[in-house]
């Protein structure tokens, strides 16, 4: 699959303000989820971010705003050390607005993650997508993550009933 034809940037990245997430995030990232994302079935994505992670997670999660679209949000990335695998971090969601993909601004959140989390002892990052996310798919093996799964769901390697009766998954993983 191609890359997103890139729309032109009207500022540039560096213009975009990166921050901590906090709790009062959370009701802007869901309501941007089903418009980012824009795939069939993912309507109600959303509810798989409950508000636990900007509460819990806030320290290692980054929201990026745009100050020249009133403060609106440009970007967020929600992970976490795992508590049962110190050596292990987890990217639960990315997301970037869809005119500023293309742009290496999911790449600056990741890189951002790895470096975070190598400097607090981790080795690791997992992260899972769904079968018919390919552009998921797509960014996460340009970010050096190795896709595993064991059976073929719609022409792609997935683990069948990962996350329960037919919620397939794609799974990822990349050393740091
Ligand atoms: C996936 C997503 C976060 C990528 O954001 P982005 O800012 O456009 O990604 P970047 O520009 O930083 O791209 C980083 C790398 O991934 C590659 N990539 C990104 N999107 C791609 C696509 N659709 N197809 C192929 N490669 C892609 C880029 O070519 C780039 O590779 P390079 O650095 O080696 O040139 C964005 O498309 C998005 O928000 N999608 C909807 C939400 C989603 O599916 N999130 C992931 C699951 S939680």
């Amino acid at each position: 699959m191609d890359a997103d034809t890139p729309t032109p940037l009207t500022a540039p990245l560096s213009a975009l303000a990166f921050r901590r997430a906090t709790v009062d995030d959370h009701a802007r990232v869901v309501a941007a989820i089903p418009d980012w994302w824009g795939l069939p079935g993912t309507e109600s994505l959303w509810r798989l971010l409950p508000r636990l992670f900007f509460q819990h997670f806030a320290d290692t999660s980054t929201i990026v705003d745009d100050p020249h679209a009133d403060g609106g949000l440009a970007a967020f990335l929600i992970g976490f050390r795992s508590q049962s695998s110190p050596d292990a971090a987890y990217i639960h969601f990315v997301g970037v607005r869809p005119d500023l993909r293309g742009h290496g601004l999911a790449r600056i959140l990741y890189e951002r993650f790895f470096d975070e989390m190598r400097a607090s002892g981790c080795r690791r990052v997992d992260a899972i997508t769904g079968p018919g996310n390919h552009r998921s798919q797509e960014f996460h093996r340009a970010m050096g993550f190795t896709a595993t799964g064991d059976t073929e769901v719609d022409g792609v390697l997935a683990w069948r009933d990962y996350d329960g009766p037919g919620e397939h998954r794609v799974a990822f993983t990349r050393p740091i």
